[in-house]
């Protein structure tokens, strides 16, 4: 079976490190390439992370690009209390000692977009920064990109903002210019990941698992577990493995095609994604998707089974 070519874009903060230490198990995928950009944690944070998290998978060979420090015109707030002063929710792991890449993000991803011939299928799992500014440097990487697997904003509700998810509030011009660029969008927002939970018995499991992948998911996840049990909120939701999941296992997720819109102007409602979803589609179609629902189950049963399998490989 043919492997499907993905490149991850990442804020890496603690559910990215989740959603790419899945990803190397998946054996339906091939990660191509990796790119940091500021959002959970700085851009320095994020490229480190992204980084030490594949050297602790055991893919010191997948190349991770420098992006974005910052957004195209907003001031970012990083998600401290969340993800740790780290990225990574505080937990402390061994630095890779892989070749530091120095070509910027979006070029590394166009010129990989280009050589795969429209076959690439990106997962950006942050801000859209670099996925804008490849579209404003190499505006044909439009005709190389398959789609665009995102996970961001919601068509109902958002959790930095009661209008807005973080990754799409943190840039949201970003955002629109990548919902009207024309390559396919799946919308992966809260709507969806707020019911892709790992629940205790989960989490319990994967600590128990006892090897590098799953002791940086005991030492890394405490932070937001204990906002979520503050918030009367069941185990975790892991936001950033949805896209990456769906890529490979598209009947596992229910989406609905329409229109989505990014509110770049409001005053309370910036970094809403308007969608025509329940307006009877009254907007262009942008070749978007909205996912709305999971299977729970077989979701969380392949990220038990990828963290258990890191224990595997020395037996
Ligand atoms: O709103 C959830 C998203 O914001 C996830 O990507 C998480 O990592 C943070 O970046
Ligand atoms: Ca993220």
């Amino acid at each position: 079976m043919r492997k499907i070519p993905i490149w991850i874009d990442t804020d890496t903060g603690v559910d990215d490190a989740v959603a790419i230490l899945t990803a190397v198990k998946m054996e339906e995928l091939e990660i191509v390439g990796v790119s940091a950009v500021a959002g959970n944690t700085s851009q320095e944070n994020a490229f480190r992370n992204a980084r030490d998290v594949l050297a602790l998978a055991g893919r010191k060979d997948i190349r991770v690009y420098p992006g974005a420090e910052k957004p195209l015109l907003r001031t970012l707030e990083y998600a401290e209390h969340v993800h740790g002063r780290n990225g990574l929710g505080n937990a402390e792991i061994e630095h890779s000692d892989a070749p530091i890449e120095e070509k910027k993000a979006w070029d590394a991803l166009y010129e990989k977009a280009r050589e795969l011939k429209g076959e690439l299928v990106v997962c950006p799992v942050g801000p859209l920064t670099n996925i804008a500014i490849a579209i404003a440097l190499h505006p044909d990487i439009v005709d190389y990109i398959k789609e665009l697997n995102i996970m961001g904003g919601a068509a109902d509700g958002g959790n930095v903002t009661p209008c807005a998810e973080f990754n799409i509030y943190a840039d949201p011009h970003a955002a629109e210019n990548v919902f009207k660029s024309g390559i396919p969008v799946n919308m992966f927002g809260l709507d969806v990941t707020m019911k892709a939970y790992l629940f205790d018995e989960d989490i319990a499991e994967i600590s128990s698992y006892g090897n590098k992948a799953s002791d940086l998911f005991r030492d890394s996840t405490g932070l937001v577990y204990r906002i979520r049990q503050q918030r009367k909120k069941q185990g975790l939701c892991e936001h950033d493995s949805c896209p990456i999941v769906y890529t490979a296992h598209p009947d596992w997720f229910e989406g609905h095609k329409c229109g989505i819109y990014v509110e770049t102007q409001g005053k309370i409602s910036t970094g809403k994604t308007v969608t025509d979803l329940w307006t009877d589609f009254k907007y262009e179609d942008r070749h978007c998707q909205v996912f709305l629902d999971l299977d729970q189950p077989r979701f969380a049963k392949l990220i038990k089974d990828a963290y258990k399998s890191y224990g595997e490989e020395n037996n």
